[in-house]
């Protein structure tokens, strides 16, 4: 999976950025079924002549299709939309809020990897309980977790839980939504860097060994937000971005979220 992906959630010109971010390098496109852009990105793709299986393309399964029959109908229609044969990574978006037994699910998404329809499969927004239960469960080896991570969110006991489970971290709202992008001591990091904010945030993400999903509607930025590997910060750097964190710096708490840890 390449570090950095692209975040698509809620971009306008949805074909037309991911156009110019495969211009740019992208090869990780990020998208749901819930995000309504697959058929955006499928045009894209094509568009762009790059071979699929240099692609890591990501898609989720909404919280309302977690029966077997409708995860089953849901992943179909993600390929379709994104013209596909399989994906890279198919994850559950958000636990089930209806009482869909997990098991159910996960059988539907272990069923989808069998079955060739994704490389990979993974969750997203489960809490560290239901990420143990999960790897319990799943016939197929899980390998991602996607959780909200930026500096002014602590997530260091997830990240722990995830190398214990063997998954690999992605982090989504890498730069907490734009948040991160006016605070004065990343702003003065950044400078004695020579870098952006934005890419010494996702470079703190890198050299934690977790990927991130930066979203820009700017095609300057999503060139400028895959600039992350010609420097290295510190431990002290690390350190400082580290000690940013808030109490209250979850930004993705919708009605659906699990008890966070
Ligand atoms: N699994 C889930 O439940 C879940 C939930 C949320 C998000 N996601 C995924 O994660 C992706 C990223 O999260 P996100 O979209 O919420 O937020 P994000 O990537 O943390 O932040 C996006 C914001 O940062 C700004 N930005 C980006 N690059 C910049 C740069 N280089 N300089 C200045 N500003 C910059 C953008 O503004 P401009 O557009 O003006 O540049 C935008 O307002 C989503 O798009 C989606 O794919 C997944």
């Amino acid at each position: 999976m390449p570090v950095i992906g692209l975040g698509t959630w809620q971009v306008r010109n949805c074909a037309a950025l991911v156009a110019s971010a495969l211009r740019a390098g992208y090869r990780h496109i990020d998208t749901a079924r819930n995000y309504g852009n697959e058929a955006e990105i499928a045009e894209a793709i094509r568009a762009s002549g790059v071979r699929r299986e240099e692609l890591f393309i990501t898609t989720k399964v909404w919280h309302e299709d977690l029966r077997a029959p409708d995860f089953a109908r849901s992943v179909e229609a993600s390929l379709n939309a994104l013209q596909l044969s399989y994906v890279d990574l198919l994850l559950v978006h958000w636990p089930s809020i209806q009482g869909v037994p997990l098991p159910e699910t996960l059988k539907a998404l272990g069923k989808a990897k069998t079955g060739g329809l994704t490389r990979k499969i993974g969750v997203a927004n489960f809490n560290i309980a239901m990420l143990e239960e999960a790897v319990r469960a799943c016939p197929e080896p899980l390998a991602v977790l996607q959780a909200e991570y930026h500096p002014y969110l602590d997530q260091s006991k997830l990240l722990a839980a995830c190398r214990r489970l063997r998954l690999a971290f992605t982090a989504y709202c890498p730069l907490g939504r734009g948040r991160v992008l006016a605070d004065p001591k990343l702003e003065k990091l950044a400078r004695a860097k020579g870098k952006s904010i934005a890419q010494v945030v996702l470079r703190w993400l890198v050299q934690q060994g977790v990927a991130s999903l930066p979203r820009s509607s700017q095609a300057g930025r999503v060139a400028e937000n895959l600039e992350v590997f010609g420097f290295e910060l510190t431990a002290d750097e690390m350190a400082e971005i580290s000690s940013l964190r808030q109490r209250n710096g979850r930004i993705v708490d919708p009605p659906m979220a699990p008890a966070w840890d």
